[in-house]
């Protein structure tokens, strides 16, 4: 047998496939909630519309999403499994462990399986009518002398091949957009009471996920420092569970409040 392959069939070569594909998930969700964040821009959804749309065709950016995808299905079913093996073979030392364990880390896999409801949800509600839908279209026209925006909703029923187009007027020194409207599609859909709260209850299970998950994943790659751990250990909890989670929450609280 190889070594690689010894080593991932091995207990704790295991683990480190879920450490790694998690650390990776990790890294996803701080780009995620950078792009995202544009939302809270007041440009009526510019920024955020031509964001989301680089971030779905520009190639080298579709591939690191194809391999997201597989390294969210391989990390939640790897880790189901894992969890079943390990409760088939738990003995006494268990709850001797167990005394000293947190919430979090008892319920990793119902957090993680309450989190993959909320990425299907999600994907359904947002990319899957990106990609597939024939959403409204927007037309921004930026002033480049200024970077001023002006926004103006294309009429129902306009369509086009692509889900931007853009050009320069250079006589009058003004840029147009013509781009799906996805902005629109996420600030309706935070108007909905229900919604909104499930996505609430999705940044709680993500908070509580990773406020062990971040720092248990350096302890499984043998990276256990007096100076360093303490460090991965607060960045795990203030960024990964708090930070975050609070900043991906107040999306839906924004929307939903402007409402009124
Ligand atoms: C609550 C605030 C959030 C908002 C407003 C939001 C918004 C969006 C939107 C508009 C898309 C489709 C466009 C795109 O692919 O970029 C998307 C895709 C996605 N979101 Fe979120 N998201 C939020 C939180 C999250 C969280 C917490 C997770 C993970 C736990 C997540 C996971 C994903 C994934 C995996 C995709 C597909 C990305 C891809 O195609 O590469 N989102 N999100």
């Amino acid at each position: 047998m190889s070594w690689l392959t010894q080593t991932l069939t091995s207990s704790i070569g295991k683990k480190v496939l879920m450490s790694l594909t998690g650390l990776f998930l990790c890294l996803f969700l701080v780009v995620h909630l950078i792009g995202n964040l544009q939302l809270f821009k007041d440009d009526g959804g510019y920024a955020f519309n031509t964001y989301a749309v680089t971030m779905t065709t520009f190639t080298p950016v579709k591939i690191i999403s194809y391999l997201n995808y597989f390294f969210i299905l391989f990390h939640a079913f790897w880790g189901i499994y894992l969890e079943v093996r390990n409760r088939k073979a738990r003995n006494v030392k268990y709850n001797l462990i167990r005394n000293q364990s947190t919430w979090s880390s008892r319920n990793m896999a119902l957090l993680g399986t309450i989190l993959l409801v909320y990425i299907v949800v999600h994907m359904g509600d947002f990319w899957y009518k990106f990609h597939n839908e024939p959403l409204p279209y927007v037309q921004y026209t930026e002033m480049l002398s200024t970077g001023e925006v002006f926004s103006q909703v294309m009429p129902a029923g306009y369509t086009q091949d692509v889900k931007q187009v853009e050009f320069v007027n250079s006589d009058e020194g003004t840029r147009t957009v013509i781009v799906k409207d996805l902005y629109q599609t996420v600030s309706v859909a935070f108007q909905n009471f229900l919604l909104s709260f499930f996505y609430l209850l999705g940044m709680v299970a993500v908070g509580f996920h990773l406020y062990h998950g971040f720092q248990s994943a350096f302890q499984t790659l043998g990276i256990n420092h007096p100076k360093y751990s303490p460090f991965i250990k607060a960045v795990g909890i203030w960024v990964f569970a708090f930070i975050i989670p609070a900043a991906f929450a107040a999306m839906p609280l924004y929307f939903y409040f402007k409402q009124f």
